[in-house]
C-alpha cells in the first residue's frame, strides 16, 4: 500500500486511522473554503507578480482555484478525510486540475499564515453579516417603540415594582445595547483586517514575496509586522467571542423579560402562535420556546470565549496544533448568534402583542408613584429626606388599610401634612408619573419622543 500523508518523505507509514481521524480538521473547516480559495489566489497572484513564478504558471492557479469554487458551489467537491484539512484539500485537489503546476502554489507560503488569513477574511465578513442582523433588529425594536410611546409598563428594580415607564423607553435600552454591540463589532474589525499573509511558518521566508500586494488583493487594511505574532495571534477571534457573548448576554436578558412577561404571574404580553409552542401533554400551555433557546444559547457562546481564552493562555510561540480548537468555537458562536438575532427579531417583529388593559392596570395598583409624592412635597420646599419619610409612614398606613396612595382623601393628605393640595391626585396618576420624569434620558415622554428621534438618525443613518 502506497502511503497516504501530504508530508515529505520523511515519513514512512500512513497515519493510524483513528489518528487521522483525530488529526484531521476538514469535517468542520470546510467552512473556510470560500476564504482558502479567495486567500490562494491572491497568494498566487503575487507569486506571479514577483517573478517567483512565471505569469502563464500563475494564470493556471488562479484557473484551477476558481474551477475548485465552481466544483464546491455545485456540490461536486467533497474532500475526504484522508485530506486532513481544507489546505491539503484544495492543493490537492488543484493538483489533480493543473498539474504539477499546483505544486508550485505553496512556495513561500504555510499553512500556519495561510490559516491566520482565511480565518481572519472569514471572520471579517460575518461580522459584516452580524451586524447588518443587529441593524434589522433595532429597526424592529424602533418600531415597536414607536408605536408604545404612551404604553406604560412598571419598571423593577430588585424586580420589586419601582416607577413606572414609557414602555418605548424599556425597549429602547435594548437598542442602546445592541448600538454599543454594533459600534464594538466595527472596532474589532479593524483588528481582524490585518493580514499574515507571509509571515510563513513562524520566520518569513527566503522568496522575495510582496506582503502588501497579497494584502491589497484581500482587502485587508494592514500587515502584520512581526512574523511570529502574526502566525500566533488570536486575540482578534476572542475578541469577537467577547463581543459575540456580549451580544448574547443583551438577547438573554430581553428573552428572560419576555418570559417572565408571557406568565400568568405578569401577563404583559401574549405570544403569537407563530412563536410559541404548546406542551405535548398540558393542552393549557403556551410555551416561551424562542427566547428560553436564546438564553440558553448565550451559555454556549460565553463558554467559546472562555474556551479559547484558556486555548491560547499557556501556548508558547509560535503556531501549534491546539490553534485548530479555535475554529469550531468560532464556527459555532458565529451560527448561533446569528440565528438568536434572527429568532429574536421575528419574535419582537410579529410574535407577541402587548397586552394594553393589563398595563394600564399594572401601572396603576401599586405604590410606584411613592417617589413622586415625596417630590411633591420636596418641590413645595420640605427636605427630601423628610417628605421620603413621611411618605414611608403614609404607604405603610395605606397597606394596612389595604388602600392605594389614590384613594386617600384630601382631608387625609392635608392631615399628613399642610401642604398637599388638590393637585395631588394629578401628580401621582401613573402618565404623570411617568410624563414627570423630563431630565435627559429620562423616561419623560418629551425625552422618549426625542430619543426615539434620535435613535432612528443614527440607525437608519448608514
Ligand atoms: N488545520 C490546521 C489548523 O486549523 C492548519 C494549520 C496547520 N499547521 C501546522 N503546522 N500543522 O490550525
Amino acid at each position: 500500500m502506497t502511503k497516504q500523508t501530504p508530508w515529505s518523505q520523511r515519513f514512512e507509514s500512513a497515519l493510524h486511522p483513528a489518528i487521522a481521524r483525530f488529526n484531521a480538521s476538514i469535517s468542520f473547516d470546510i467552512e473556510l473554503i470560500e476564504y482558502d480559495l479567495i486567500g490562494s489566489i491572491a497568494h498566487a497572484k503575487m507569486l506571479a507578480h514577483t517573478g517567483i513564478i512565471s505569469s502563464v504558471e500563475g494564470e493556471d492557479l488562479v484557473a484551477g482555484l476558481e474551477q475548485i469554487r465552481s466544483e464546491y458551489r455545485e456540490g461536486k467537491f467533497n474532500p475526504s478525510i484522508e485530506a486532513e484539512d481544507v489546505h491539503f484539500a484544495v492543493e490537492r485537489r488543484l493538483t489533480e486540475i493543473v498539474g504539477d503546476v499546483g505544486k508550485k502554489l505553496h512556495t513561500a507560503r504555510s499553512r500556519n499564515d495561510q490559516v491566520g488569513t482565511d480565518t481572519r477574511l472569514y471572520l471579517r465578513e460575518q461580522i459584516e453579516q452580524i451586524r447588518t442582523l443587529l441593524r434589522g433588529f433595532q429597526i424592529v425594536l424602533l418600531n415597536l417603540a414607536q408605536d408604545n410611546i404612551e404604553t406604560l409598563i412598571p419598571g423593577y428594580t430588585h424586580l420589586q415594582r419601582a416607577q413606572p415607564l414609557s414602555l418605548a423607553h424599556h425597549l429602547l435600552a435594548y437598542l442602546e445595547m445592541l448600538e454599543r454591540d454594533w459600534i464594538r463589532l466595527g472596532e474589532i474589525r479593524e483588528r481582524v483586517n490585518i493580514s499574515p499573509l507571509g509571515c510563513g511558518a513562524l520566520a518569513g521566508t527566503t522568496f522575495p514575496i510582496d506582503r502588501q500586494y497579497t494584502a491589497r488583493e484581500l482587502n485587508f487594511s494592514g500587515i502584520y509586522t512581526n512574523s511570529l505574532d502574526g502566525v500566533s495571534d488570536r486575540d482578534f477571534a476572542i475578541e469577537f467571542l467577547c463581543a459575540a457573548s456580549l451580544i448574547m448576554v443583551h438577547l438573554s436578558r430581553l428573552s428572560e423579560e419576555i418570559i417572565l412577561w408571557a406568565s400568568q404571574e405578569f401577563g404583559f404580553i401574549t405570544l403569537k402562535d407563530n412563536c410559541a409552542t404548546g406542551s405535548s401533554i398540558m393542552p393549557q400551555k403556551k410555551n416561551p420556546d424562542v427566547p428560553e433557546l436564546v438564553r440558553g444559547k448565550t451559555g454556549r457562546v460565553c463558554g467559546h470565549l472562555q474556551a479559547l481564552l484558556v486555548l491560547i493562555k499557556g501556548l508558547p510561540l509560535a503556531y501549534n496544533k491546539d490553534l485548530q480548537e479555535d475554529k469550531e468555537a468560532l464556527f459555532d458562536s458565529v451560527k448561533t448568534v446569528k440565528a438568536c438575532i434572527e429568532a429574536m427579531t421575528i419574535l419582537l417583529g410579529e410574535g407577541l402583542e402587548f397586552r394594553q388593559e393589563r398595563l394600564l392596570q399594572a401601572v396603576a395598583e401599586d405604590f410606584s408613584n411613592a417617589t413622586d409624592v415625596a417630590d411633591y412635597l420636596a418641590s413645595k420646599g420640605v427636605p427630601f429626606r423628610e417628605a421620603y419619610n413621611l411618605v414611608g409612614k403614609v404607604v405603610k398606613t395605606c397597606l394596612g388599610a389595604g388602600k392605594l396612595l389614590n384613594d386617600l382623601s384630601l382631608e387625609e393628605w392635608k392631615e399628613l401634612h399642610p401642604a398637599f393640595e388638590e393637585d395631588i391626585y394629578q401628580a401621582i396618576m401613573p402618565t404623570q408619573v411617568v410624563a414627570a420624569r423630563n431630565s435627559y434620558g429620562g423616561t419623560g415622554f418629551e425625552q422618549v419622543r426625542q430619543a426615539l428621534q434620535e435613535a432612528r438618525t443614527r440607525v437608519i443613518a448608514e
